[in-house]
């Protein structure tokens, strides 16, 4: 049945939802990248513009394939019109509950009954999001990891009531993707980010109650662990508004020692969000 997807919905242009746009693009699978405003379509199409471009530099691709991966996105603001013909649409909107129900319910009200519904939620709980329409055997999470274009990973979430046979078809598109497909149960933070937020935020104490410096906590991790980045530089990579939603919703359902540390509350009220605001942990001069 899968192999029948050649359209798709993803809503949401930022960080995450521009790139799984472009996973898709790269698999000559028509994809509609949809916004609330032409503005955040247009900073998602430079991003993948960008990456086109560095791919062109690096030989990894011709001017001729980037054209073609390009003619595989179509931009809208438009939902009722992005909607229309799709099999799948992958949701990757801000990280709260709320807006995201919201956006579901409208789909819901938009799409028809055949289309599969995925989240690309890093931490909520599917069976919640998918209660709020007429189809949770079709609905799960796609959880893509960042940048989607490079990271191999994708978790699939199953929700209460998610189909054995869809997370099948999922996970064989994944494949069809060049990605490999882990699928889970859904628990708080899934596999990736429930190990991931104790050892951020353990490394946020380490820092805030001066056992030693950001960037010697980063240097030790990477060194004595062989991480590619340190903790406050993954943070600073993934958002740290992202993290303290993550955090804060593990620490909601799992209990006060989960509590995300002072020092990430304070930097994200302050509007320090890491690399995309050019402040974080770290300060960025591009
Ligand atoms: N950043 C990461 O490293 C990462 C990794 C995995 C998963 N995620 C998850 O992916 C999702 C998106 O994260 P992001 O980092 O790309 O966020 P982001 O802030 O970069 O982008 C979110 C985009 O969604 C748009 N948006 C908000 N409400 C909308 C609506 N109702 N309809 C259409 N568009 C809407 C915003 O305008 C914005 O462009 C979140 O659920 C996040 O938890 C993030």
């Amino acid at each position: 049945m899968i192999a029948d997807i050649n359209r798709i919905a993803v809503i949401g242009s930022g960080t995450m939802g521009s790139g799984i746009a472009l996973v898709f693009a790269q698999a000559k699978i028509e994809v509609v990248l949809v916004d609330v405003e032409q503005k955040y379509l247009d900073k998602g199409i430079e991003q993948i513009k960008k990456f086109l471009k560095r791919s062109i530099e690096k030989e990894k691709i011709t001017p001729n394939e980037s054209n073609e991966i390009l003619k595989h996105i179509i931009l809208s603001t438009n939902l009722e019109e992005a909607t229309k013909d799709i099999q799948l649409v992958i949701e990757a909107i801000i990280e709260n509950e709320n807006a995201k129900k919201n956006l579901f319910e409208e789909l819901d009200s938009l799409c028809s009954d055949e289309v599969i519904f995925a989240s690309n939620t890093s931490a909520l709980s599917i069976s919640r999001l998918a209660a709020v329409t007429n189809r949770p055997s079709k609905f799960l999470g796609m959880h893509f990891f960042n940048p989607p274009q490079l990271m191999k990973l994708v978790e699939i979430i199953k929700g209460k009531k998610t189909s054995e046979l869809v997370v099948e078809e999922i996970v064989s598109l994944c494949t069809r993707l060049g990605k490999i497909a882990v699928p889970s149960n859904e628990a708080p933070g899934f596999i990736v980010n429930r190990l991931l937020w104790p050892f951020l935020n353990e490394a946020y104490k380490l820092f805030e109650t001066g056992v030693s410096e950001k960037e010697f906590i980063d240097s030790a991790i990477k060194l004595g662990l062989n991480h590619p980045m340190g903790p406050f530089e993954l943070s600073d990579y993934i958002g740290l508004d992202v993290m303290l939603d993550i955090g804060k919703y593990i620490e909601e359902q799992l209990g006060v020692s989960y509590k995300p540390a002072e020092i990430l509350s304070r930097l994200v009220s302050e509007g320090k969000l890491g690399k995309k605001t050019k402040e974080g942990f770290y300060i960025y001069d591009k």
